[in-house]
């Protein structure tokens, strides 16, 4: 029994259309202009107990609107939704009780005062018992090494820490359920990896179900089996990462290593050249033809090492997003 479920979510936008020029901006005080922005479009899903699901897509493609709605913070213009047997936007505090959402663009802690006065403002509203907010506190600070900044104002913490504090505040309740947006935004490579370590041990540690959202193919490599592609309010593809590469991936990479200087030129003949350093070059070729292409390049140039490859990830992930290898 999945612990979520989506079906045909609709969430349309009322959005104000303006006219240009000041004359259209004094008719449109009069007469209003709507049209609908489709945010999510029709989006069907499924998620079982104890997932960790990258939910990726480019910019504005409904990704935190959905996250919004699973979380009850908006109603949606059609389809339904069941998080763990609840309708989120009924807003049963049994649910409140049993979920969070971190958004990684916003904060949620209390600016001028240190985190611990969050944390403890959370505890009050989910009325998580004493002897469980101490354990849960002190297990979550010991894994985020926070121990030394608790007291200090969040406005004096740097973003990396303040995110491991906003992870403590969403998690002090011990949710079931975790809708990360963005969760490593704009931290540094160090610390982003820290982020990673932590919700992949405590996924695996609570079994708990984590939908994540991030814009870096790390993160999604790192911690997701299971990724939902969406864009422009509509599903792309739902299913394992390993699929992606066997579905959308239609090419294939020869890297070769040259004994002398060979022409780029020449190279353009065998398939799209991608990088050229010599000795060292990076040739993208049709799937179907890469080893005829292979035997090509050890005929003809002097080819000191030679290797084929899977494209990366990231460069599928933006064929998958422009459309170009949906055909
Ligand atoms: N309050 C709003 N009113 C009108 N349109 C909105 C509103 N919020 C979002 N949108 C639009 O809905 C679409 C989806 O936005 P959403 O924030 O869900 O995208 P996203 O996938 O989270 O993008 P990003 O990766 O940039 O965070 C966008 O076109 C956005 O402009
Ligand atoms: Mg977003």
């Amino acid at each position: 029994m999945p612990v979520i479920q989506v079906q045909n979510l609709k969430k349309y936008y009322k959005v104000h259309q303006k006219e240009p020029g000041l004359s259209g901006s004094i008719r449109s005080l009069f007469s209003r202009k709507y049209y609908d922005a489709k945010a999510v479009d029709g989006v069907s899903f499924d998620i079982g107990e104890g997932e960790l699901v990258g939910f990726i897509g480019p910019n504005g493609a409904g990704k935190t609107t959905t996250l919004k709605v699973l979380s009850g913070l908006l109603y949606p213009t059609s389809g339904t939704v069941s998080v763990l047997g609840f309708t989120p936007w009924d807003r049963k505090p049994e649910f409140q009780k049993q979920f969070s959402l971190v958004m990684g663009q916003k904060n949620q802690l209390w600016w001028d005062l240190p985190a611990m006065e969050s944390f403890i403002l959370n505890k009050e509203i989910y009325e998580v018992p004493d002897a469980q907010f101490k354990q849960t506190l002190d297990e979550l600070v010991e894994l985020l090494e926070v121990k030394d900044f608790l007291k200090v104002q969040v406005r004096k913490l740097s973003l990396g820490q303040r995110m491991k504090m906003e992870l403590i505040a969403a998690l002090i309740h011990s949710p079931r359920i975790l809708f990360l947006d963005e969760p490593t935004i704009g931290l540094d490579v160090v610390m982003q990896k820290k982020m990673r370590d932590f919700i992949k041990e405590y996924n695996q540690r609570f079994n708990s179900t984590i939908i994540l959202t991030s814009h870096y193919m790390d993160d999604v490599k790192e911690l997701c089996e299971r990724v939902i592609i969406i864009d422009k309010g509509r599903l792309l593809f739902d299913g394992a990462l390993a699929e992606i590469i066997k579905k959308f991936a239609n090419h294939k990479l020869l890297t070769a290593v040259f004994s002398e200087e060979v022409n780029r030129e020449d190279l353009e003949k065998i398939g799209q050249v991608k990088e050229f350093d010599y000795p060292r070059a990076v040739i993208s070729v049709k799937r179907t033809v890469a080893s005829q292409a292979a035997a090509q390049l050890l005929q003809n140039f002097p080819v000191a090492d030679l290797n084929i490859e899977e494209p990366q990830i990231e460069d599928i992930i933006r064929e998958v997003f422009t459309g170009k290898d949906l055909a």
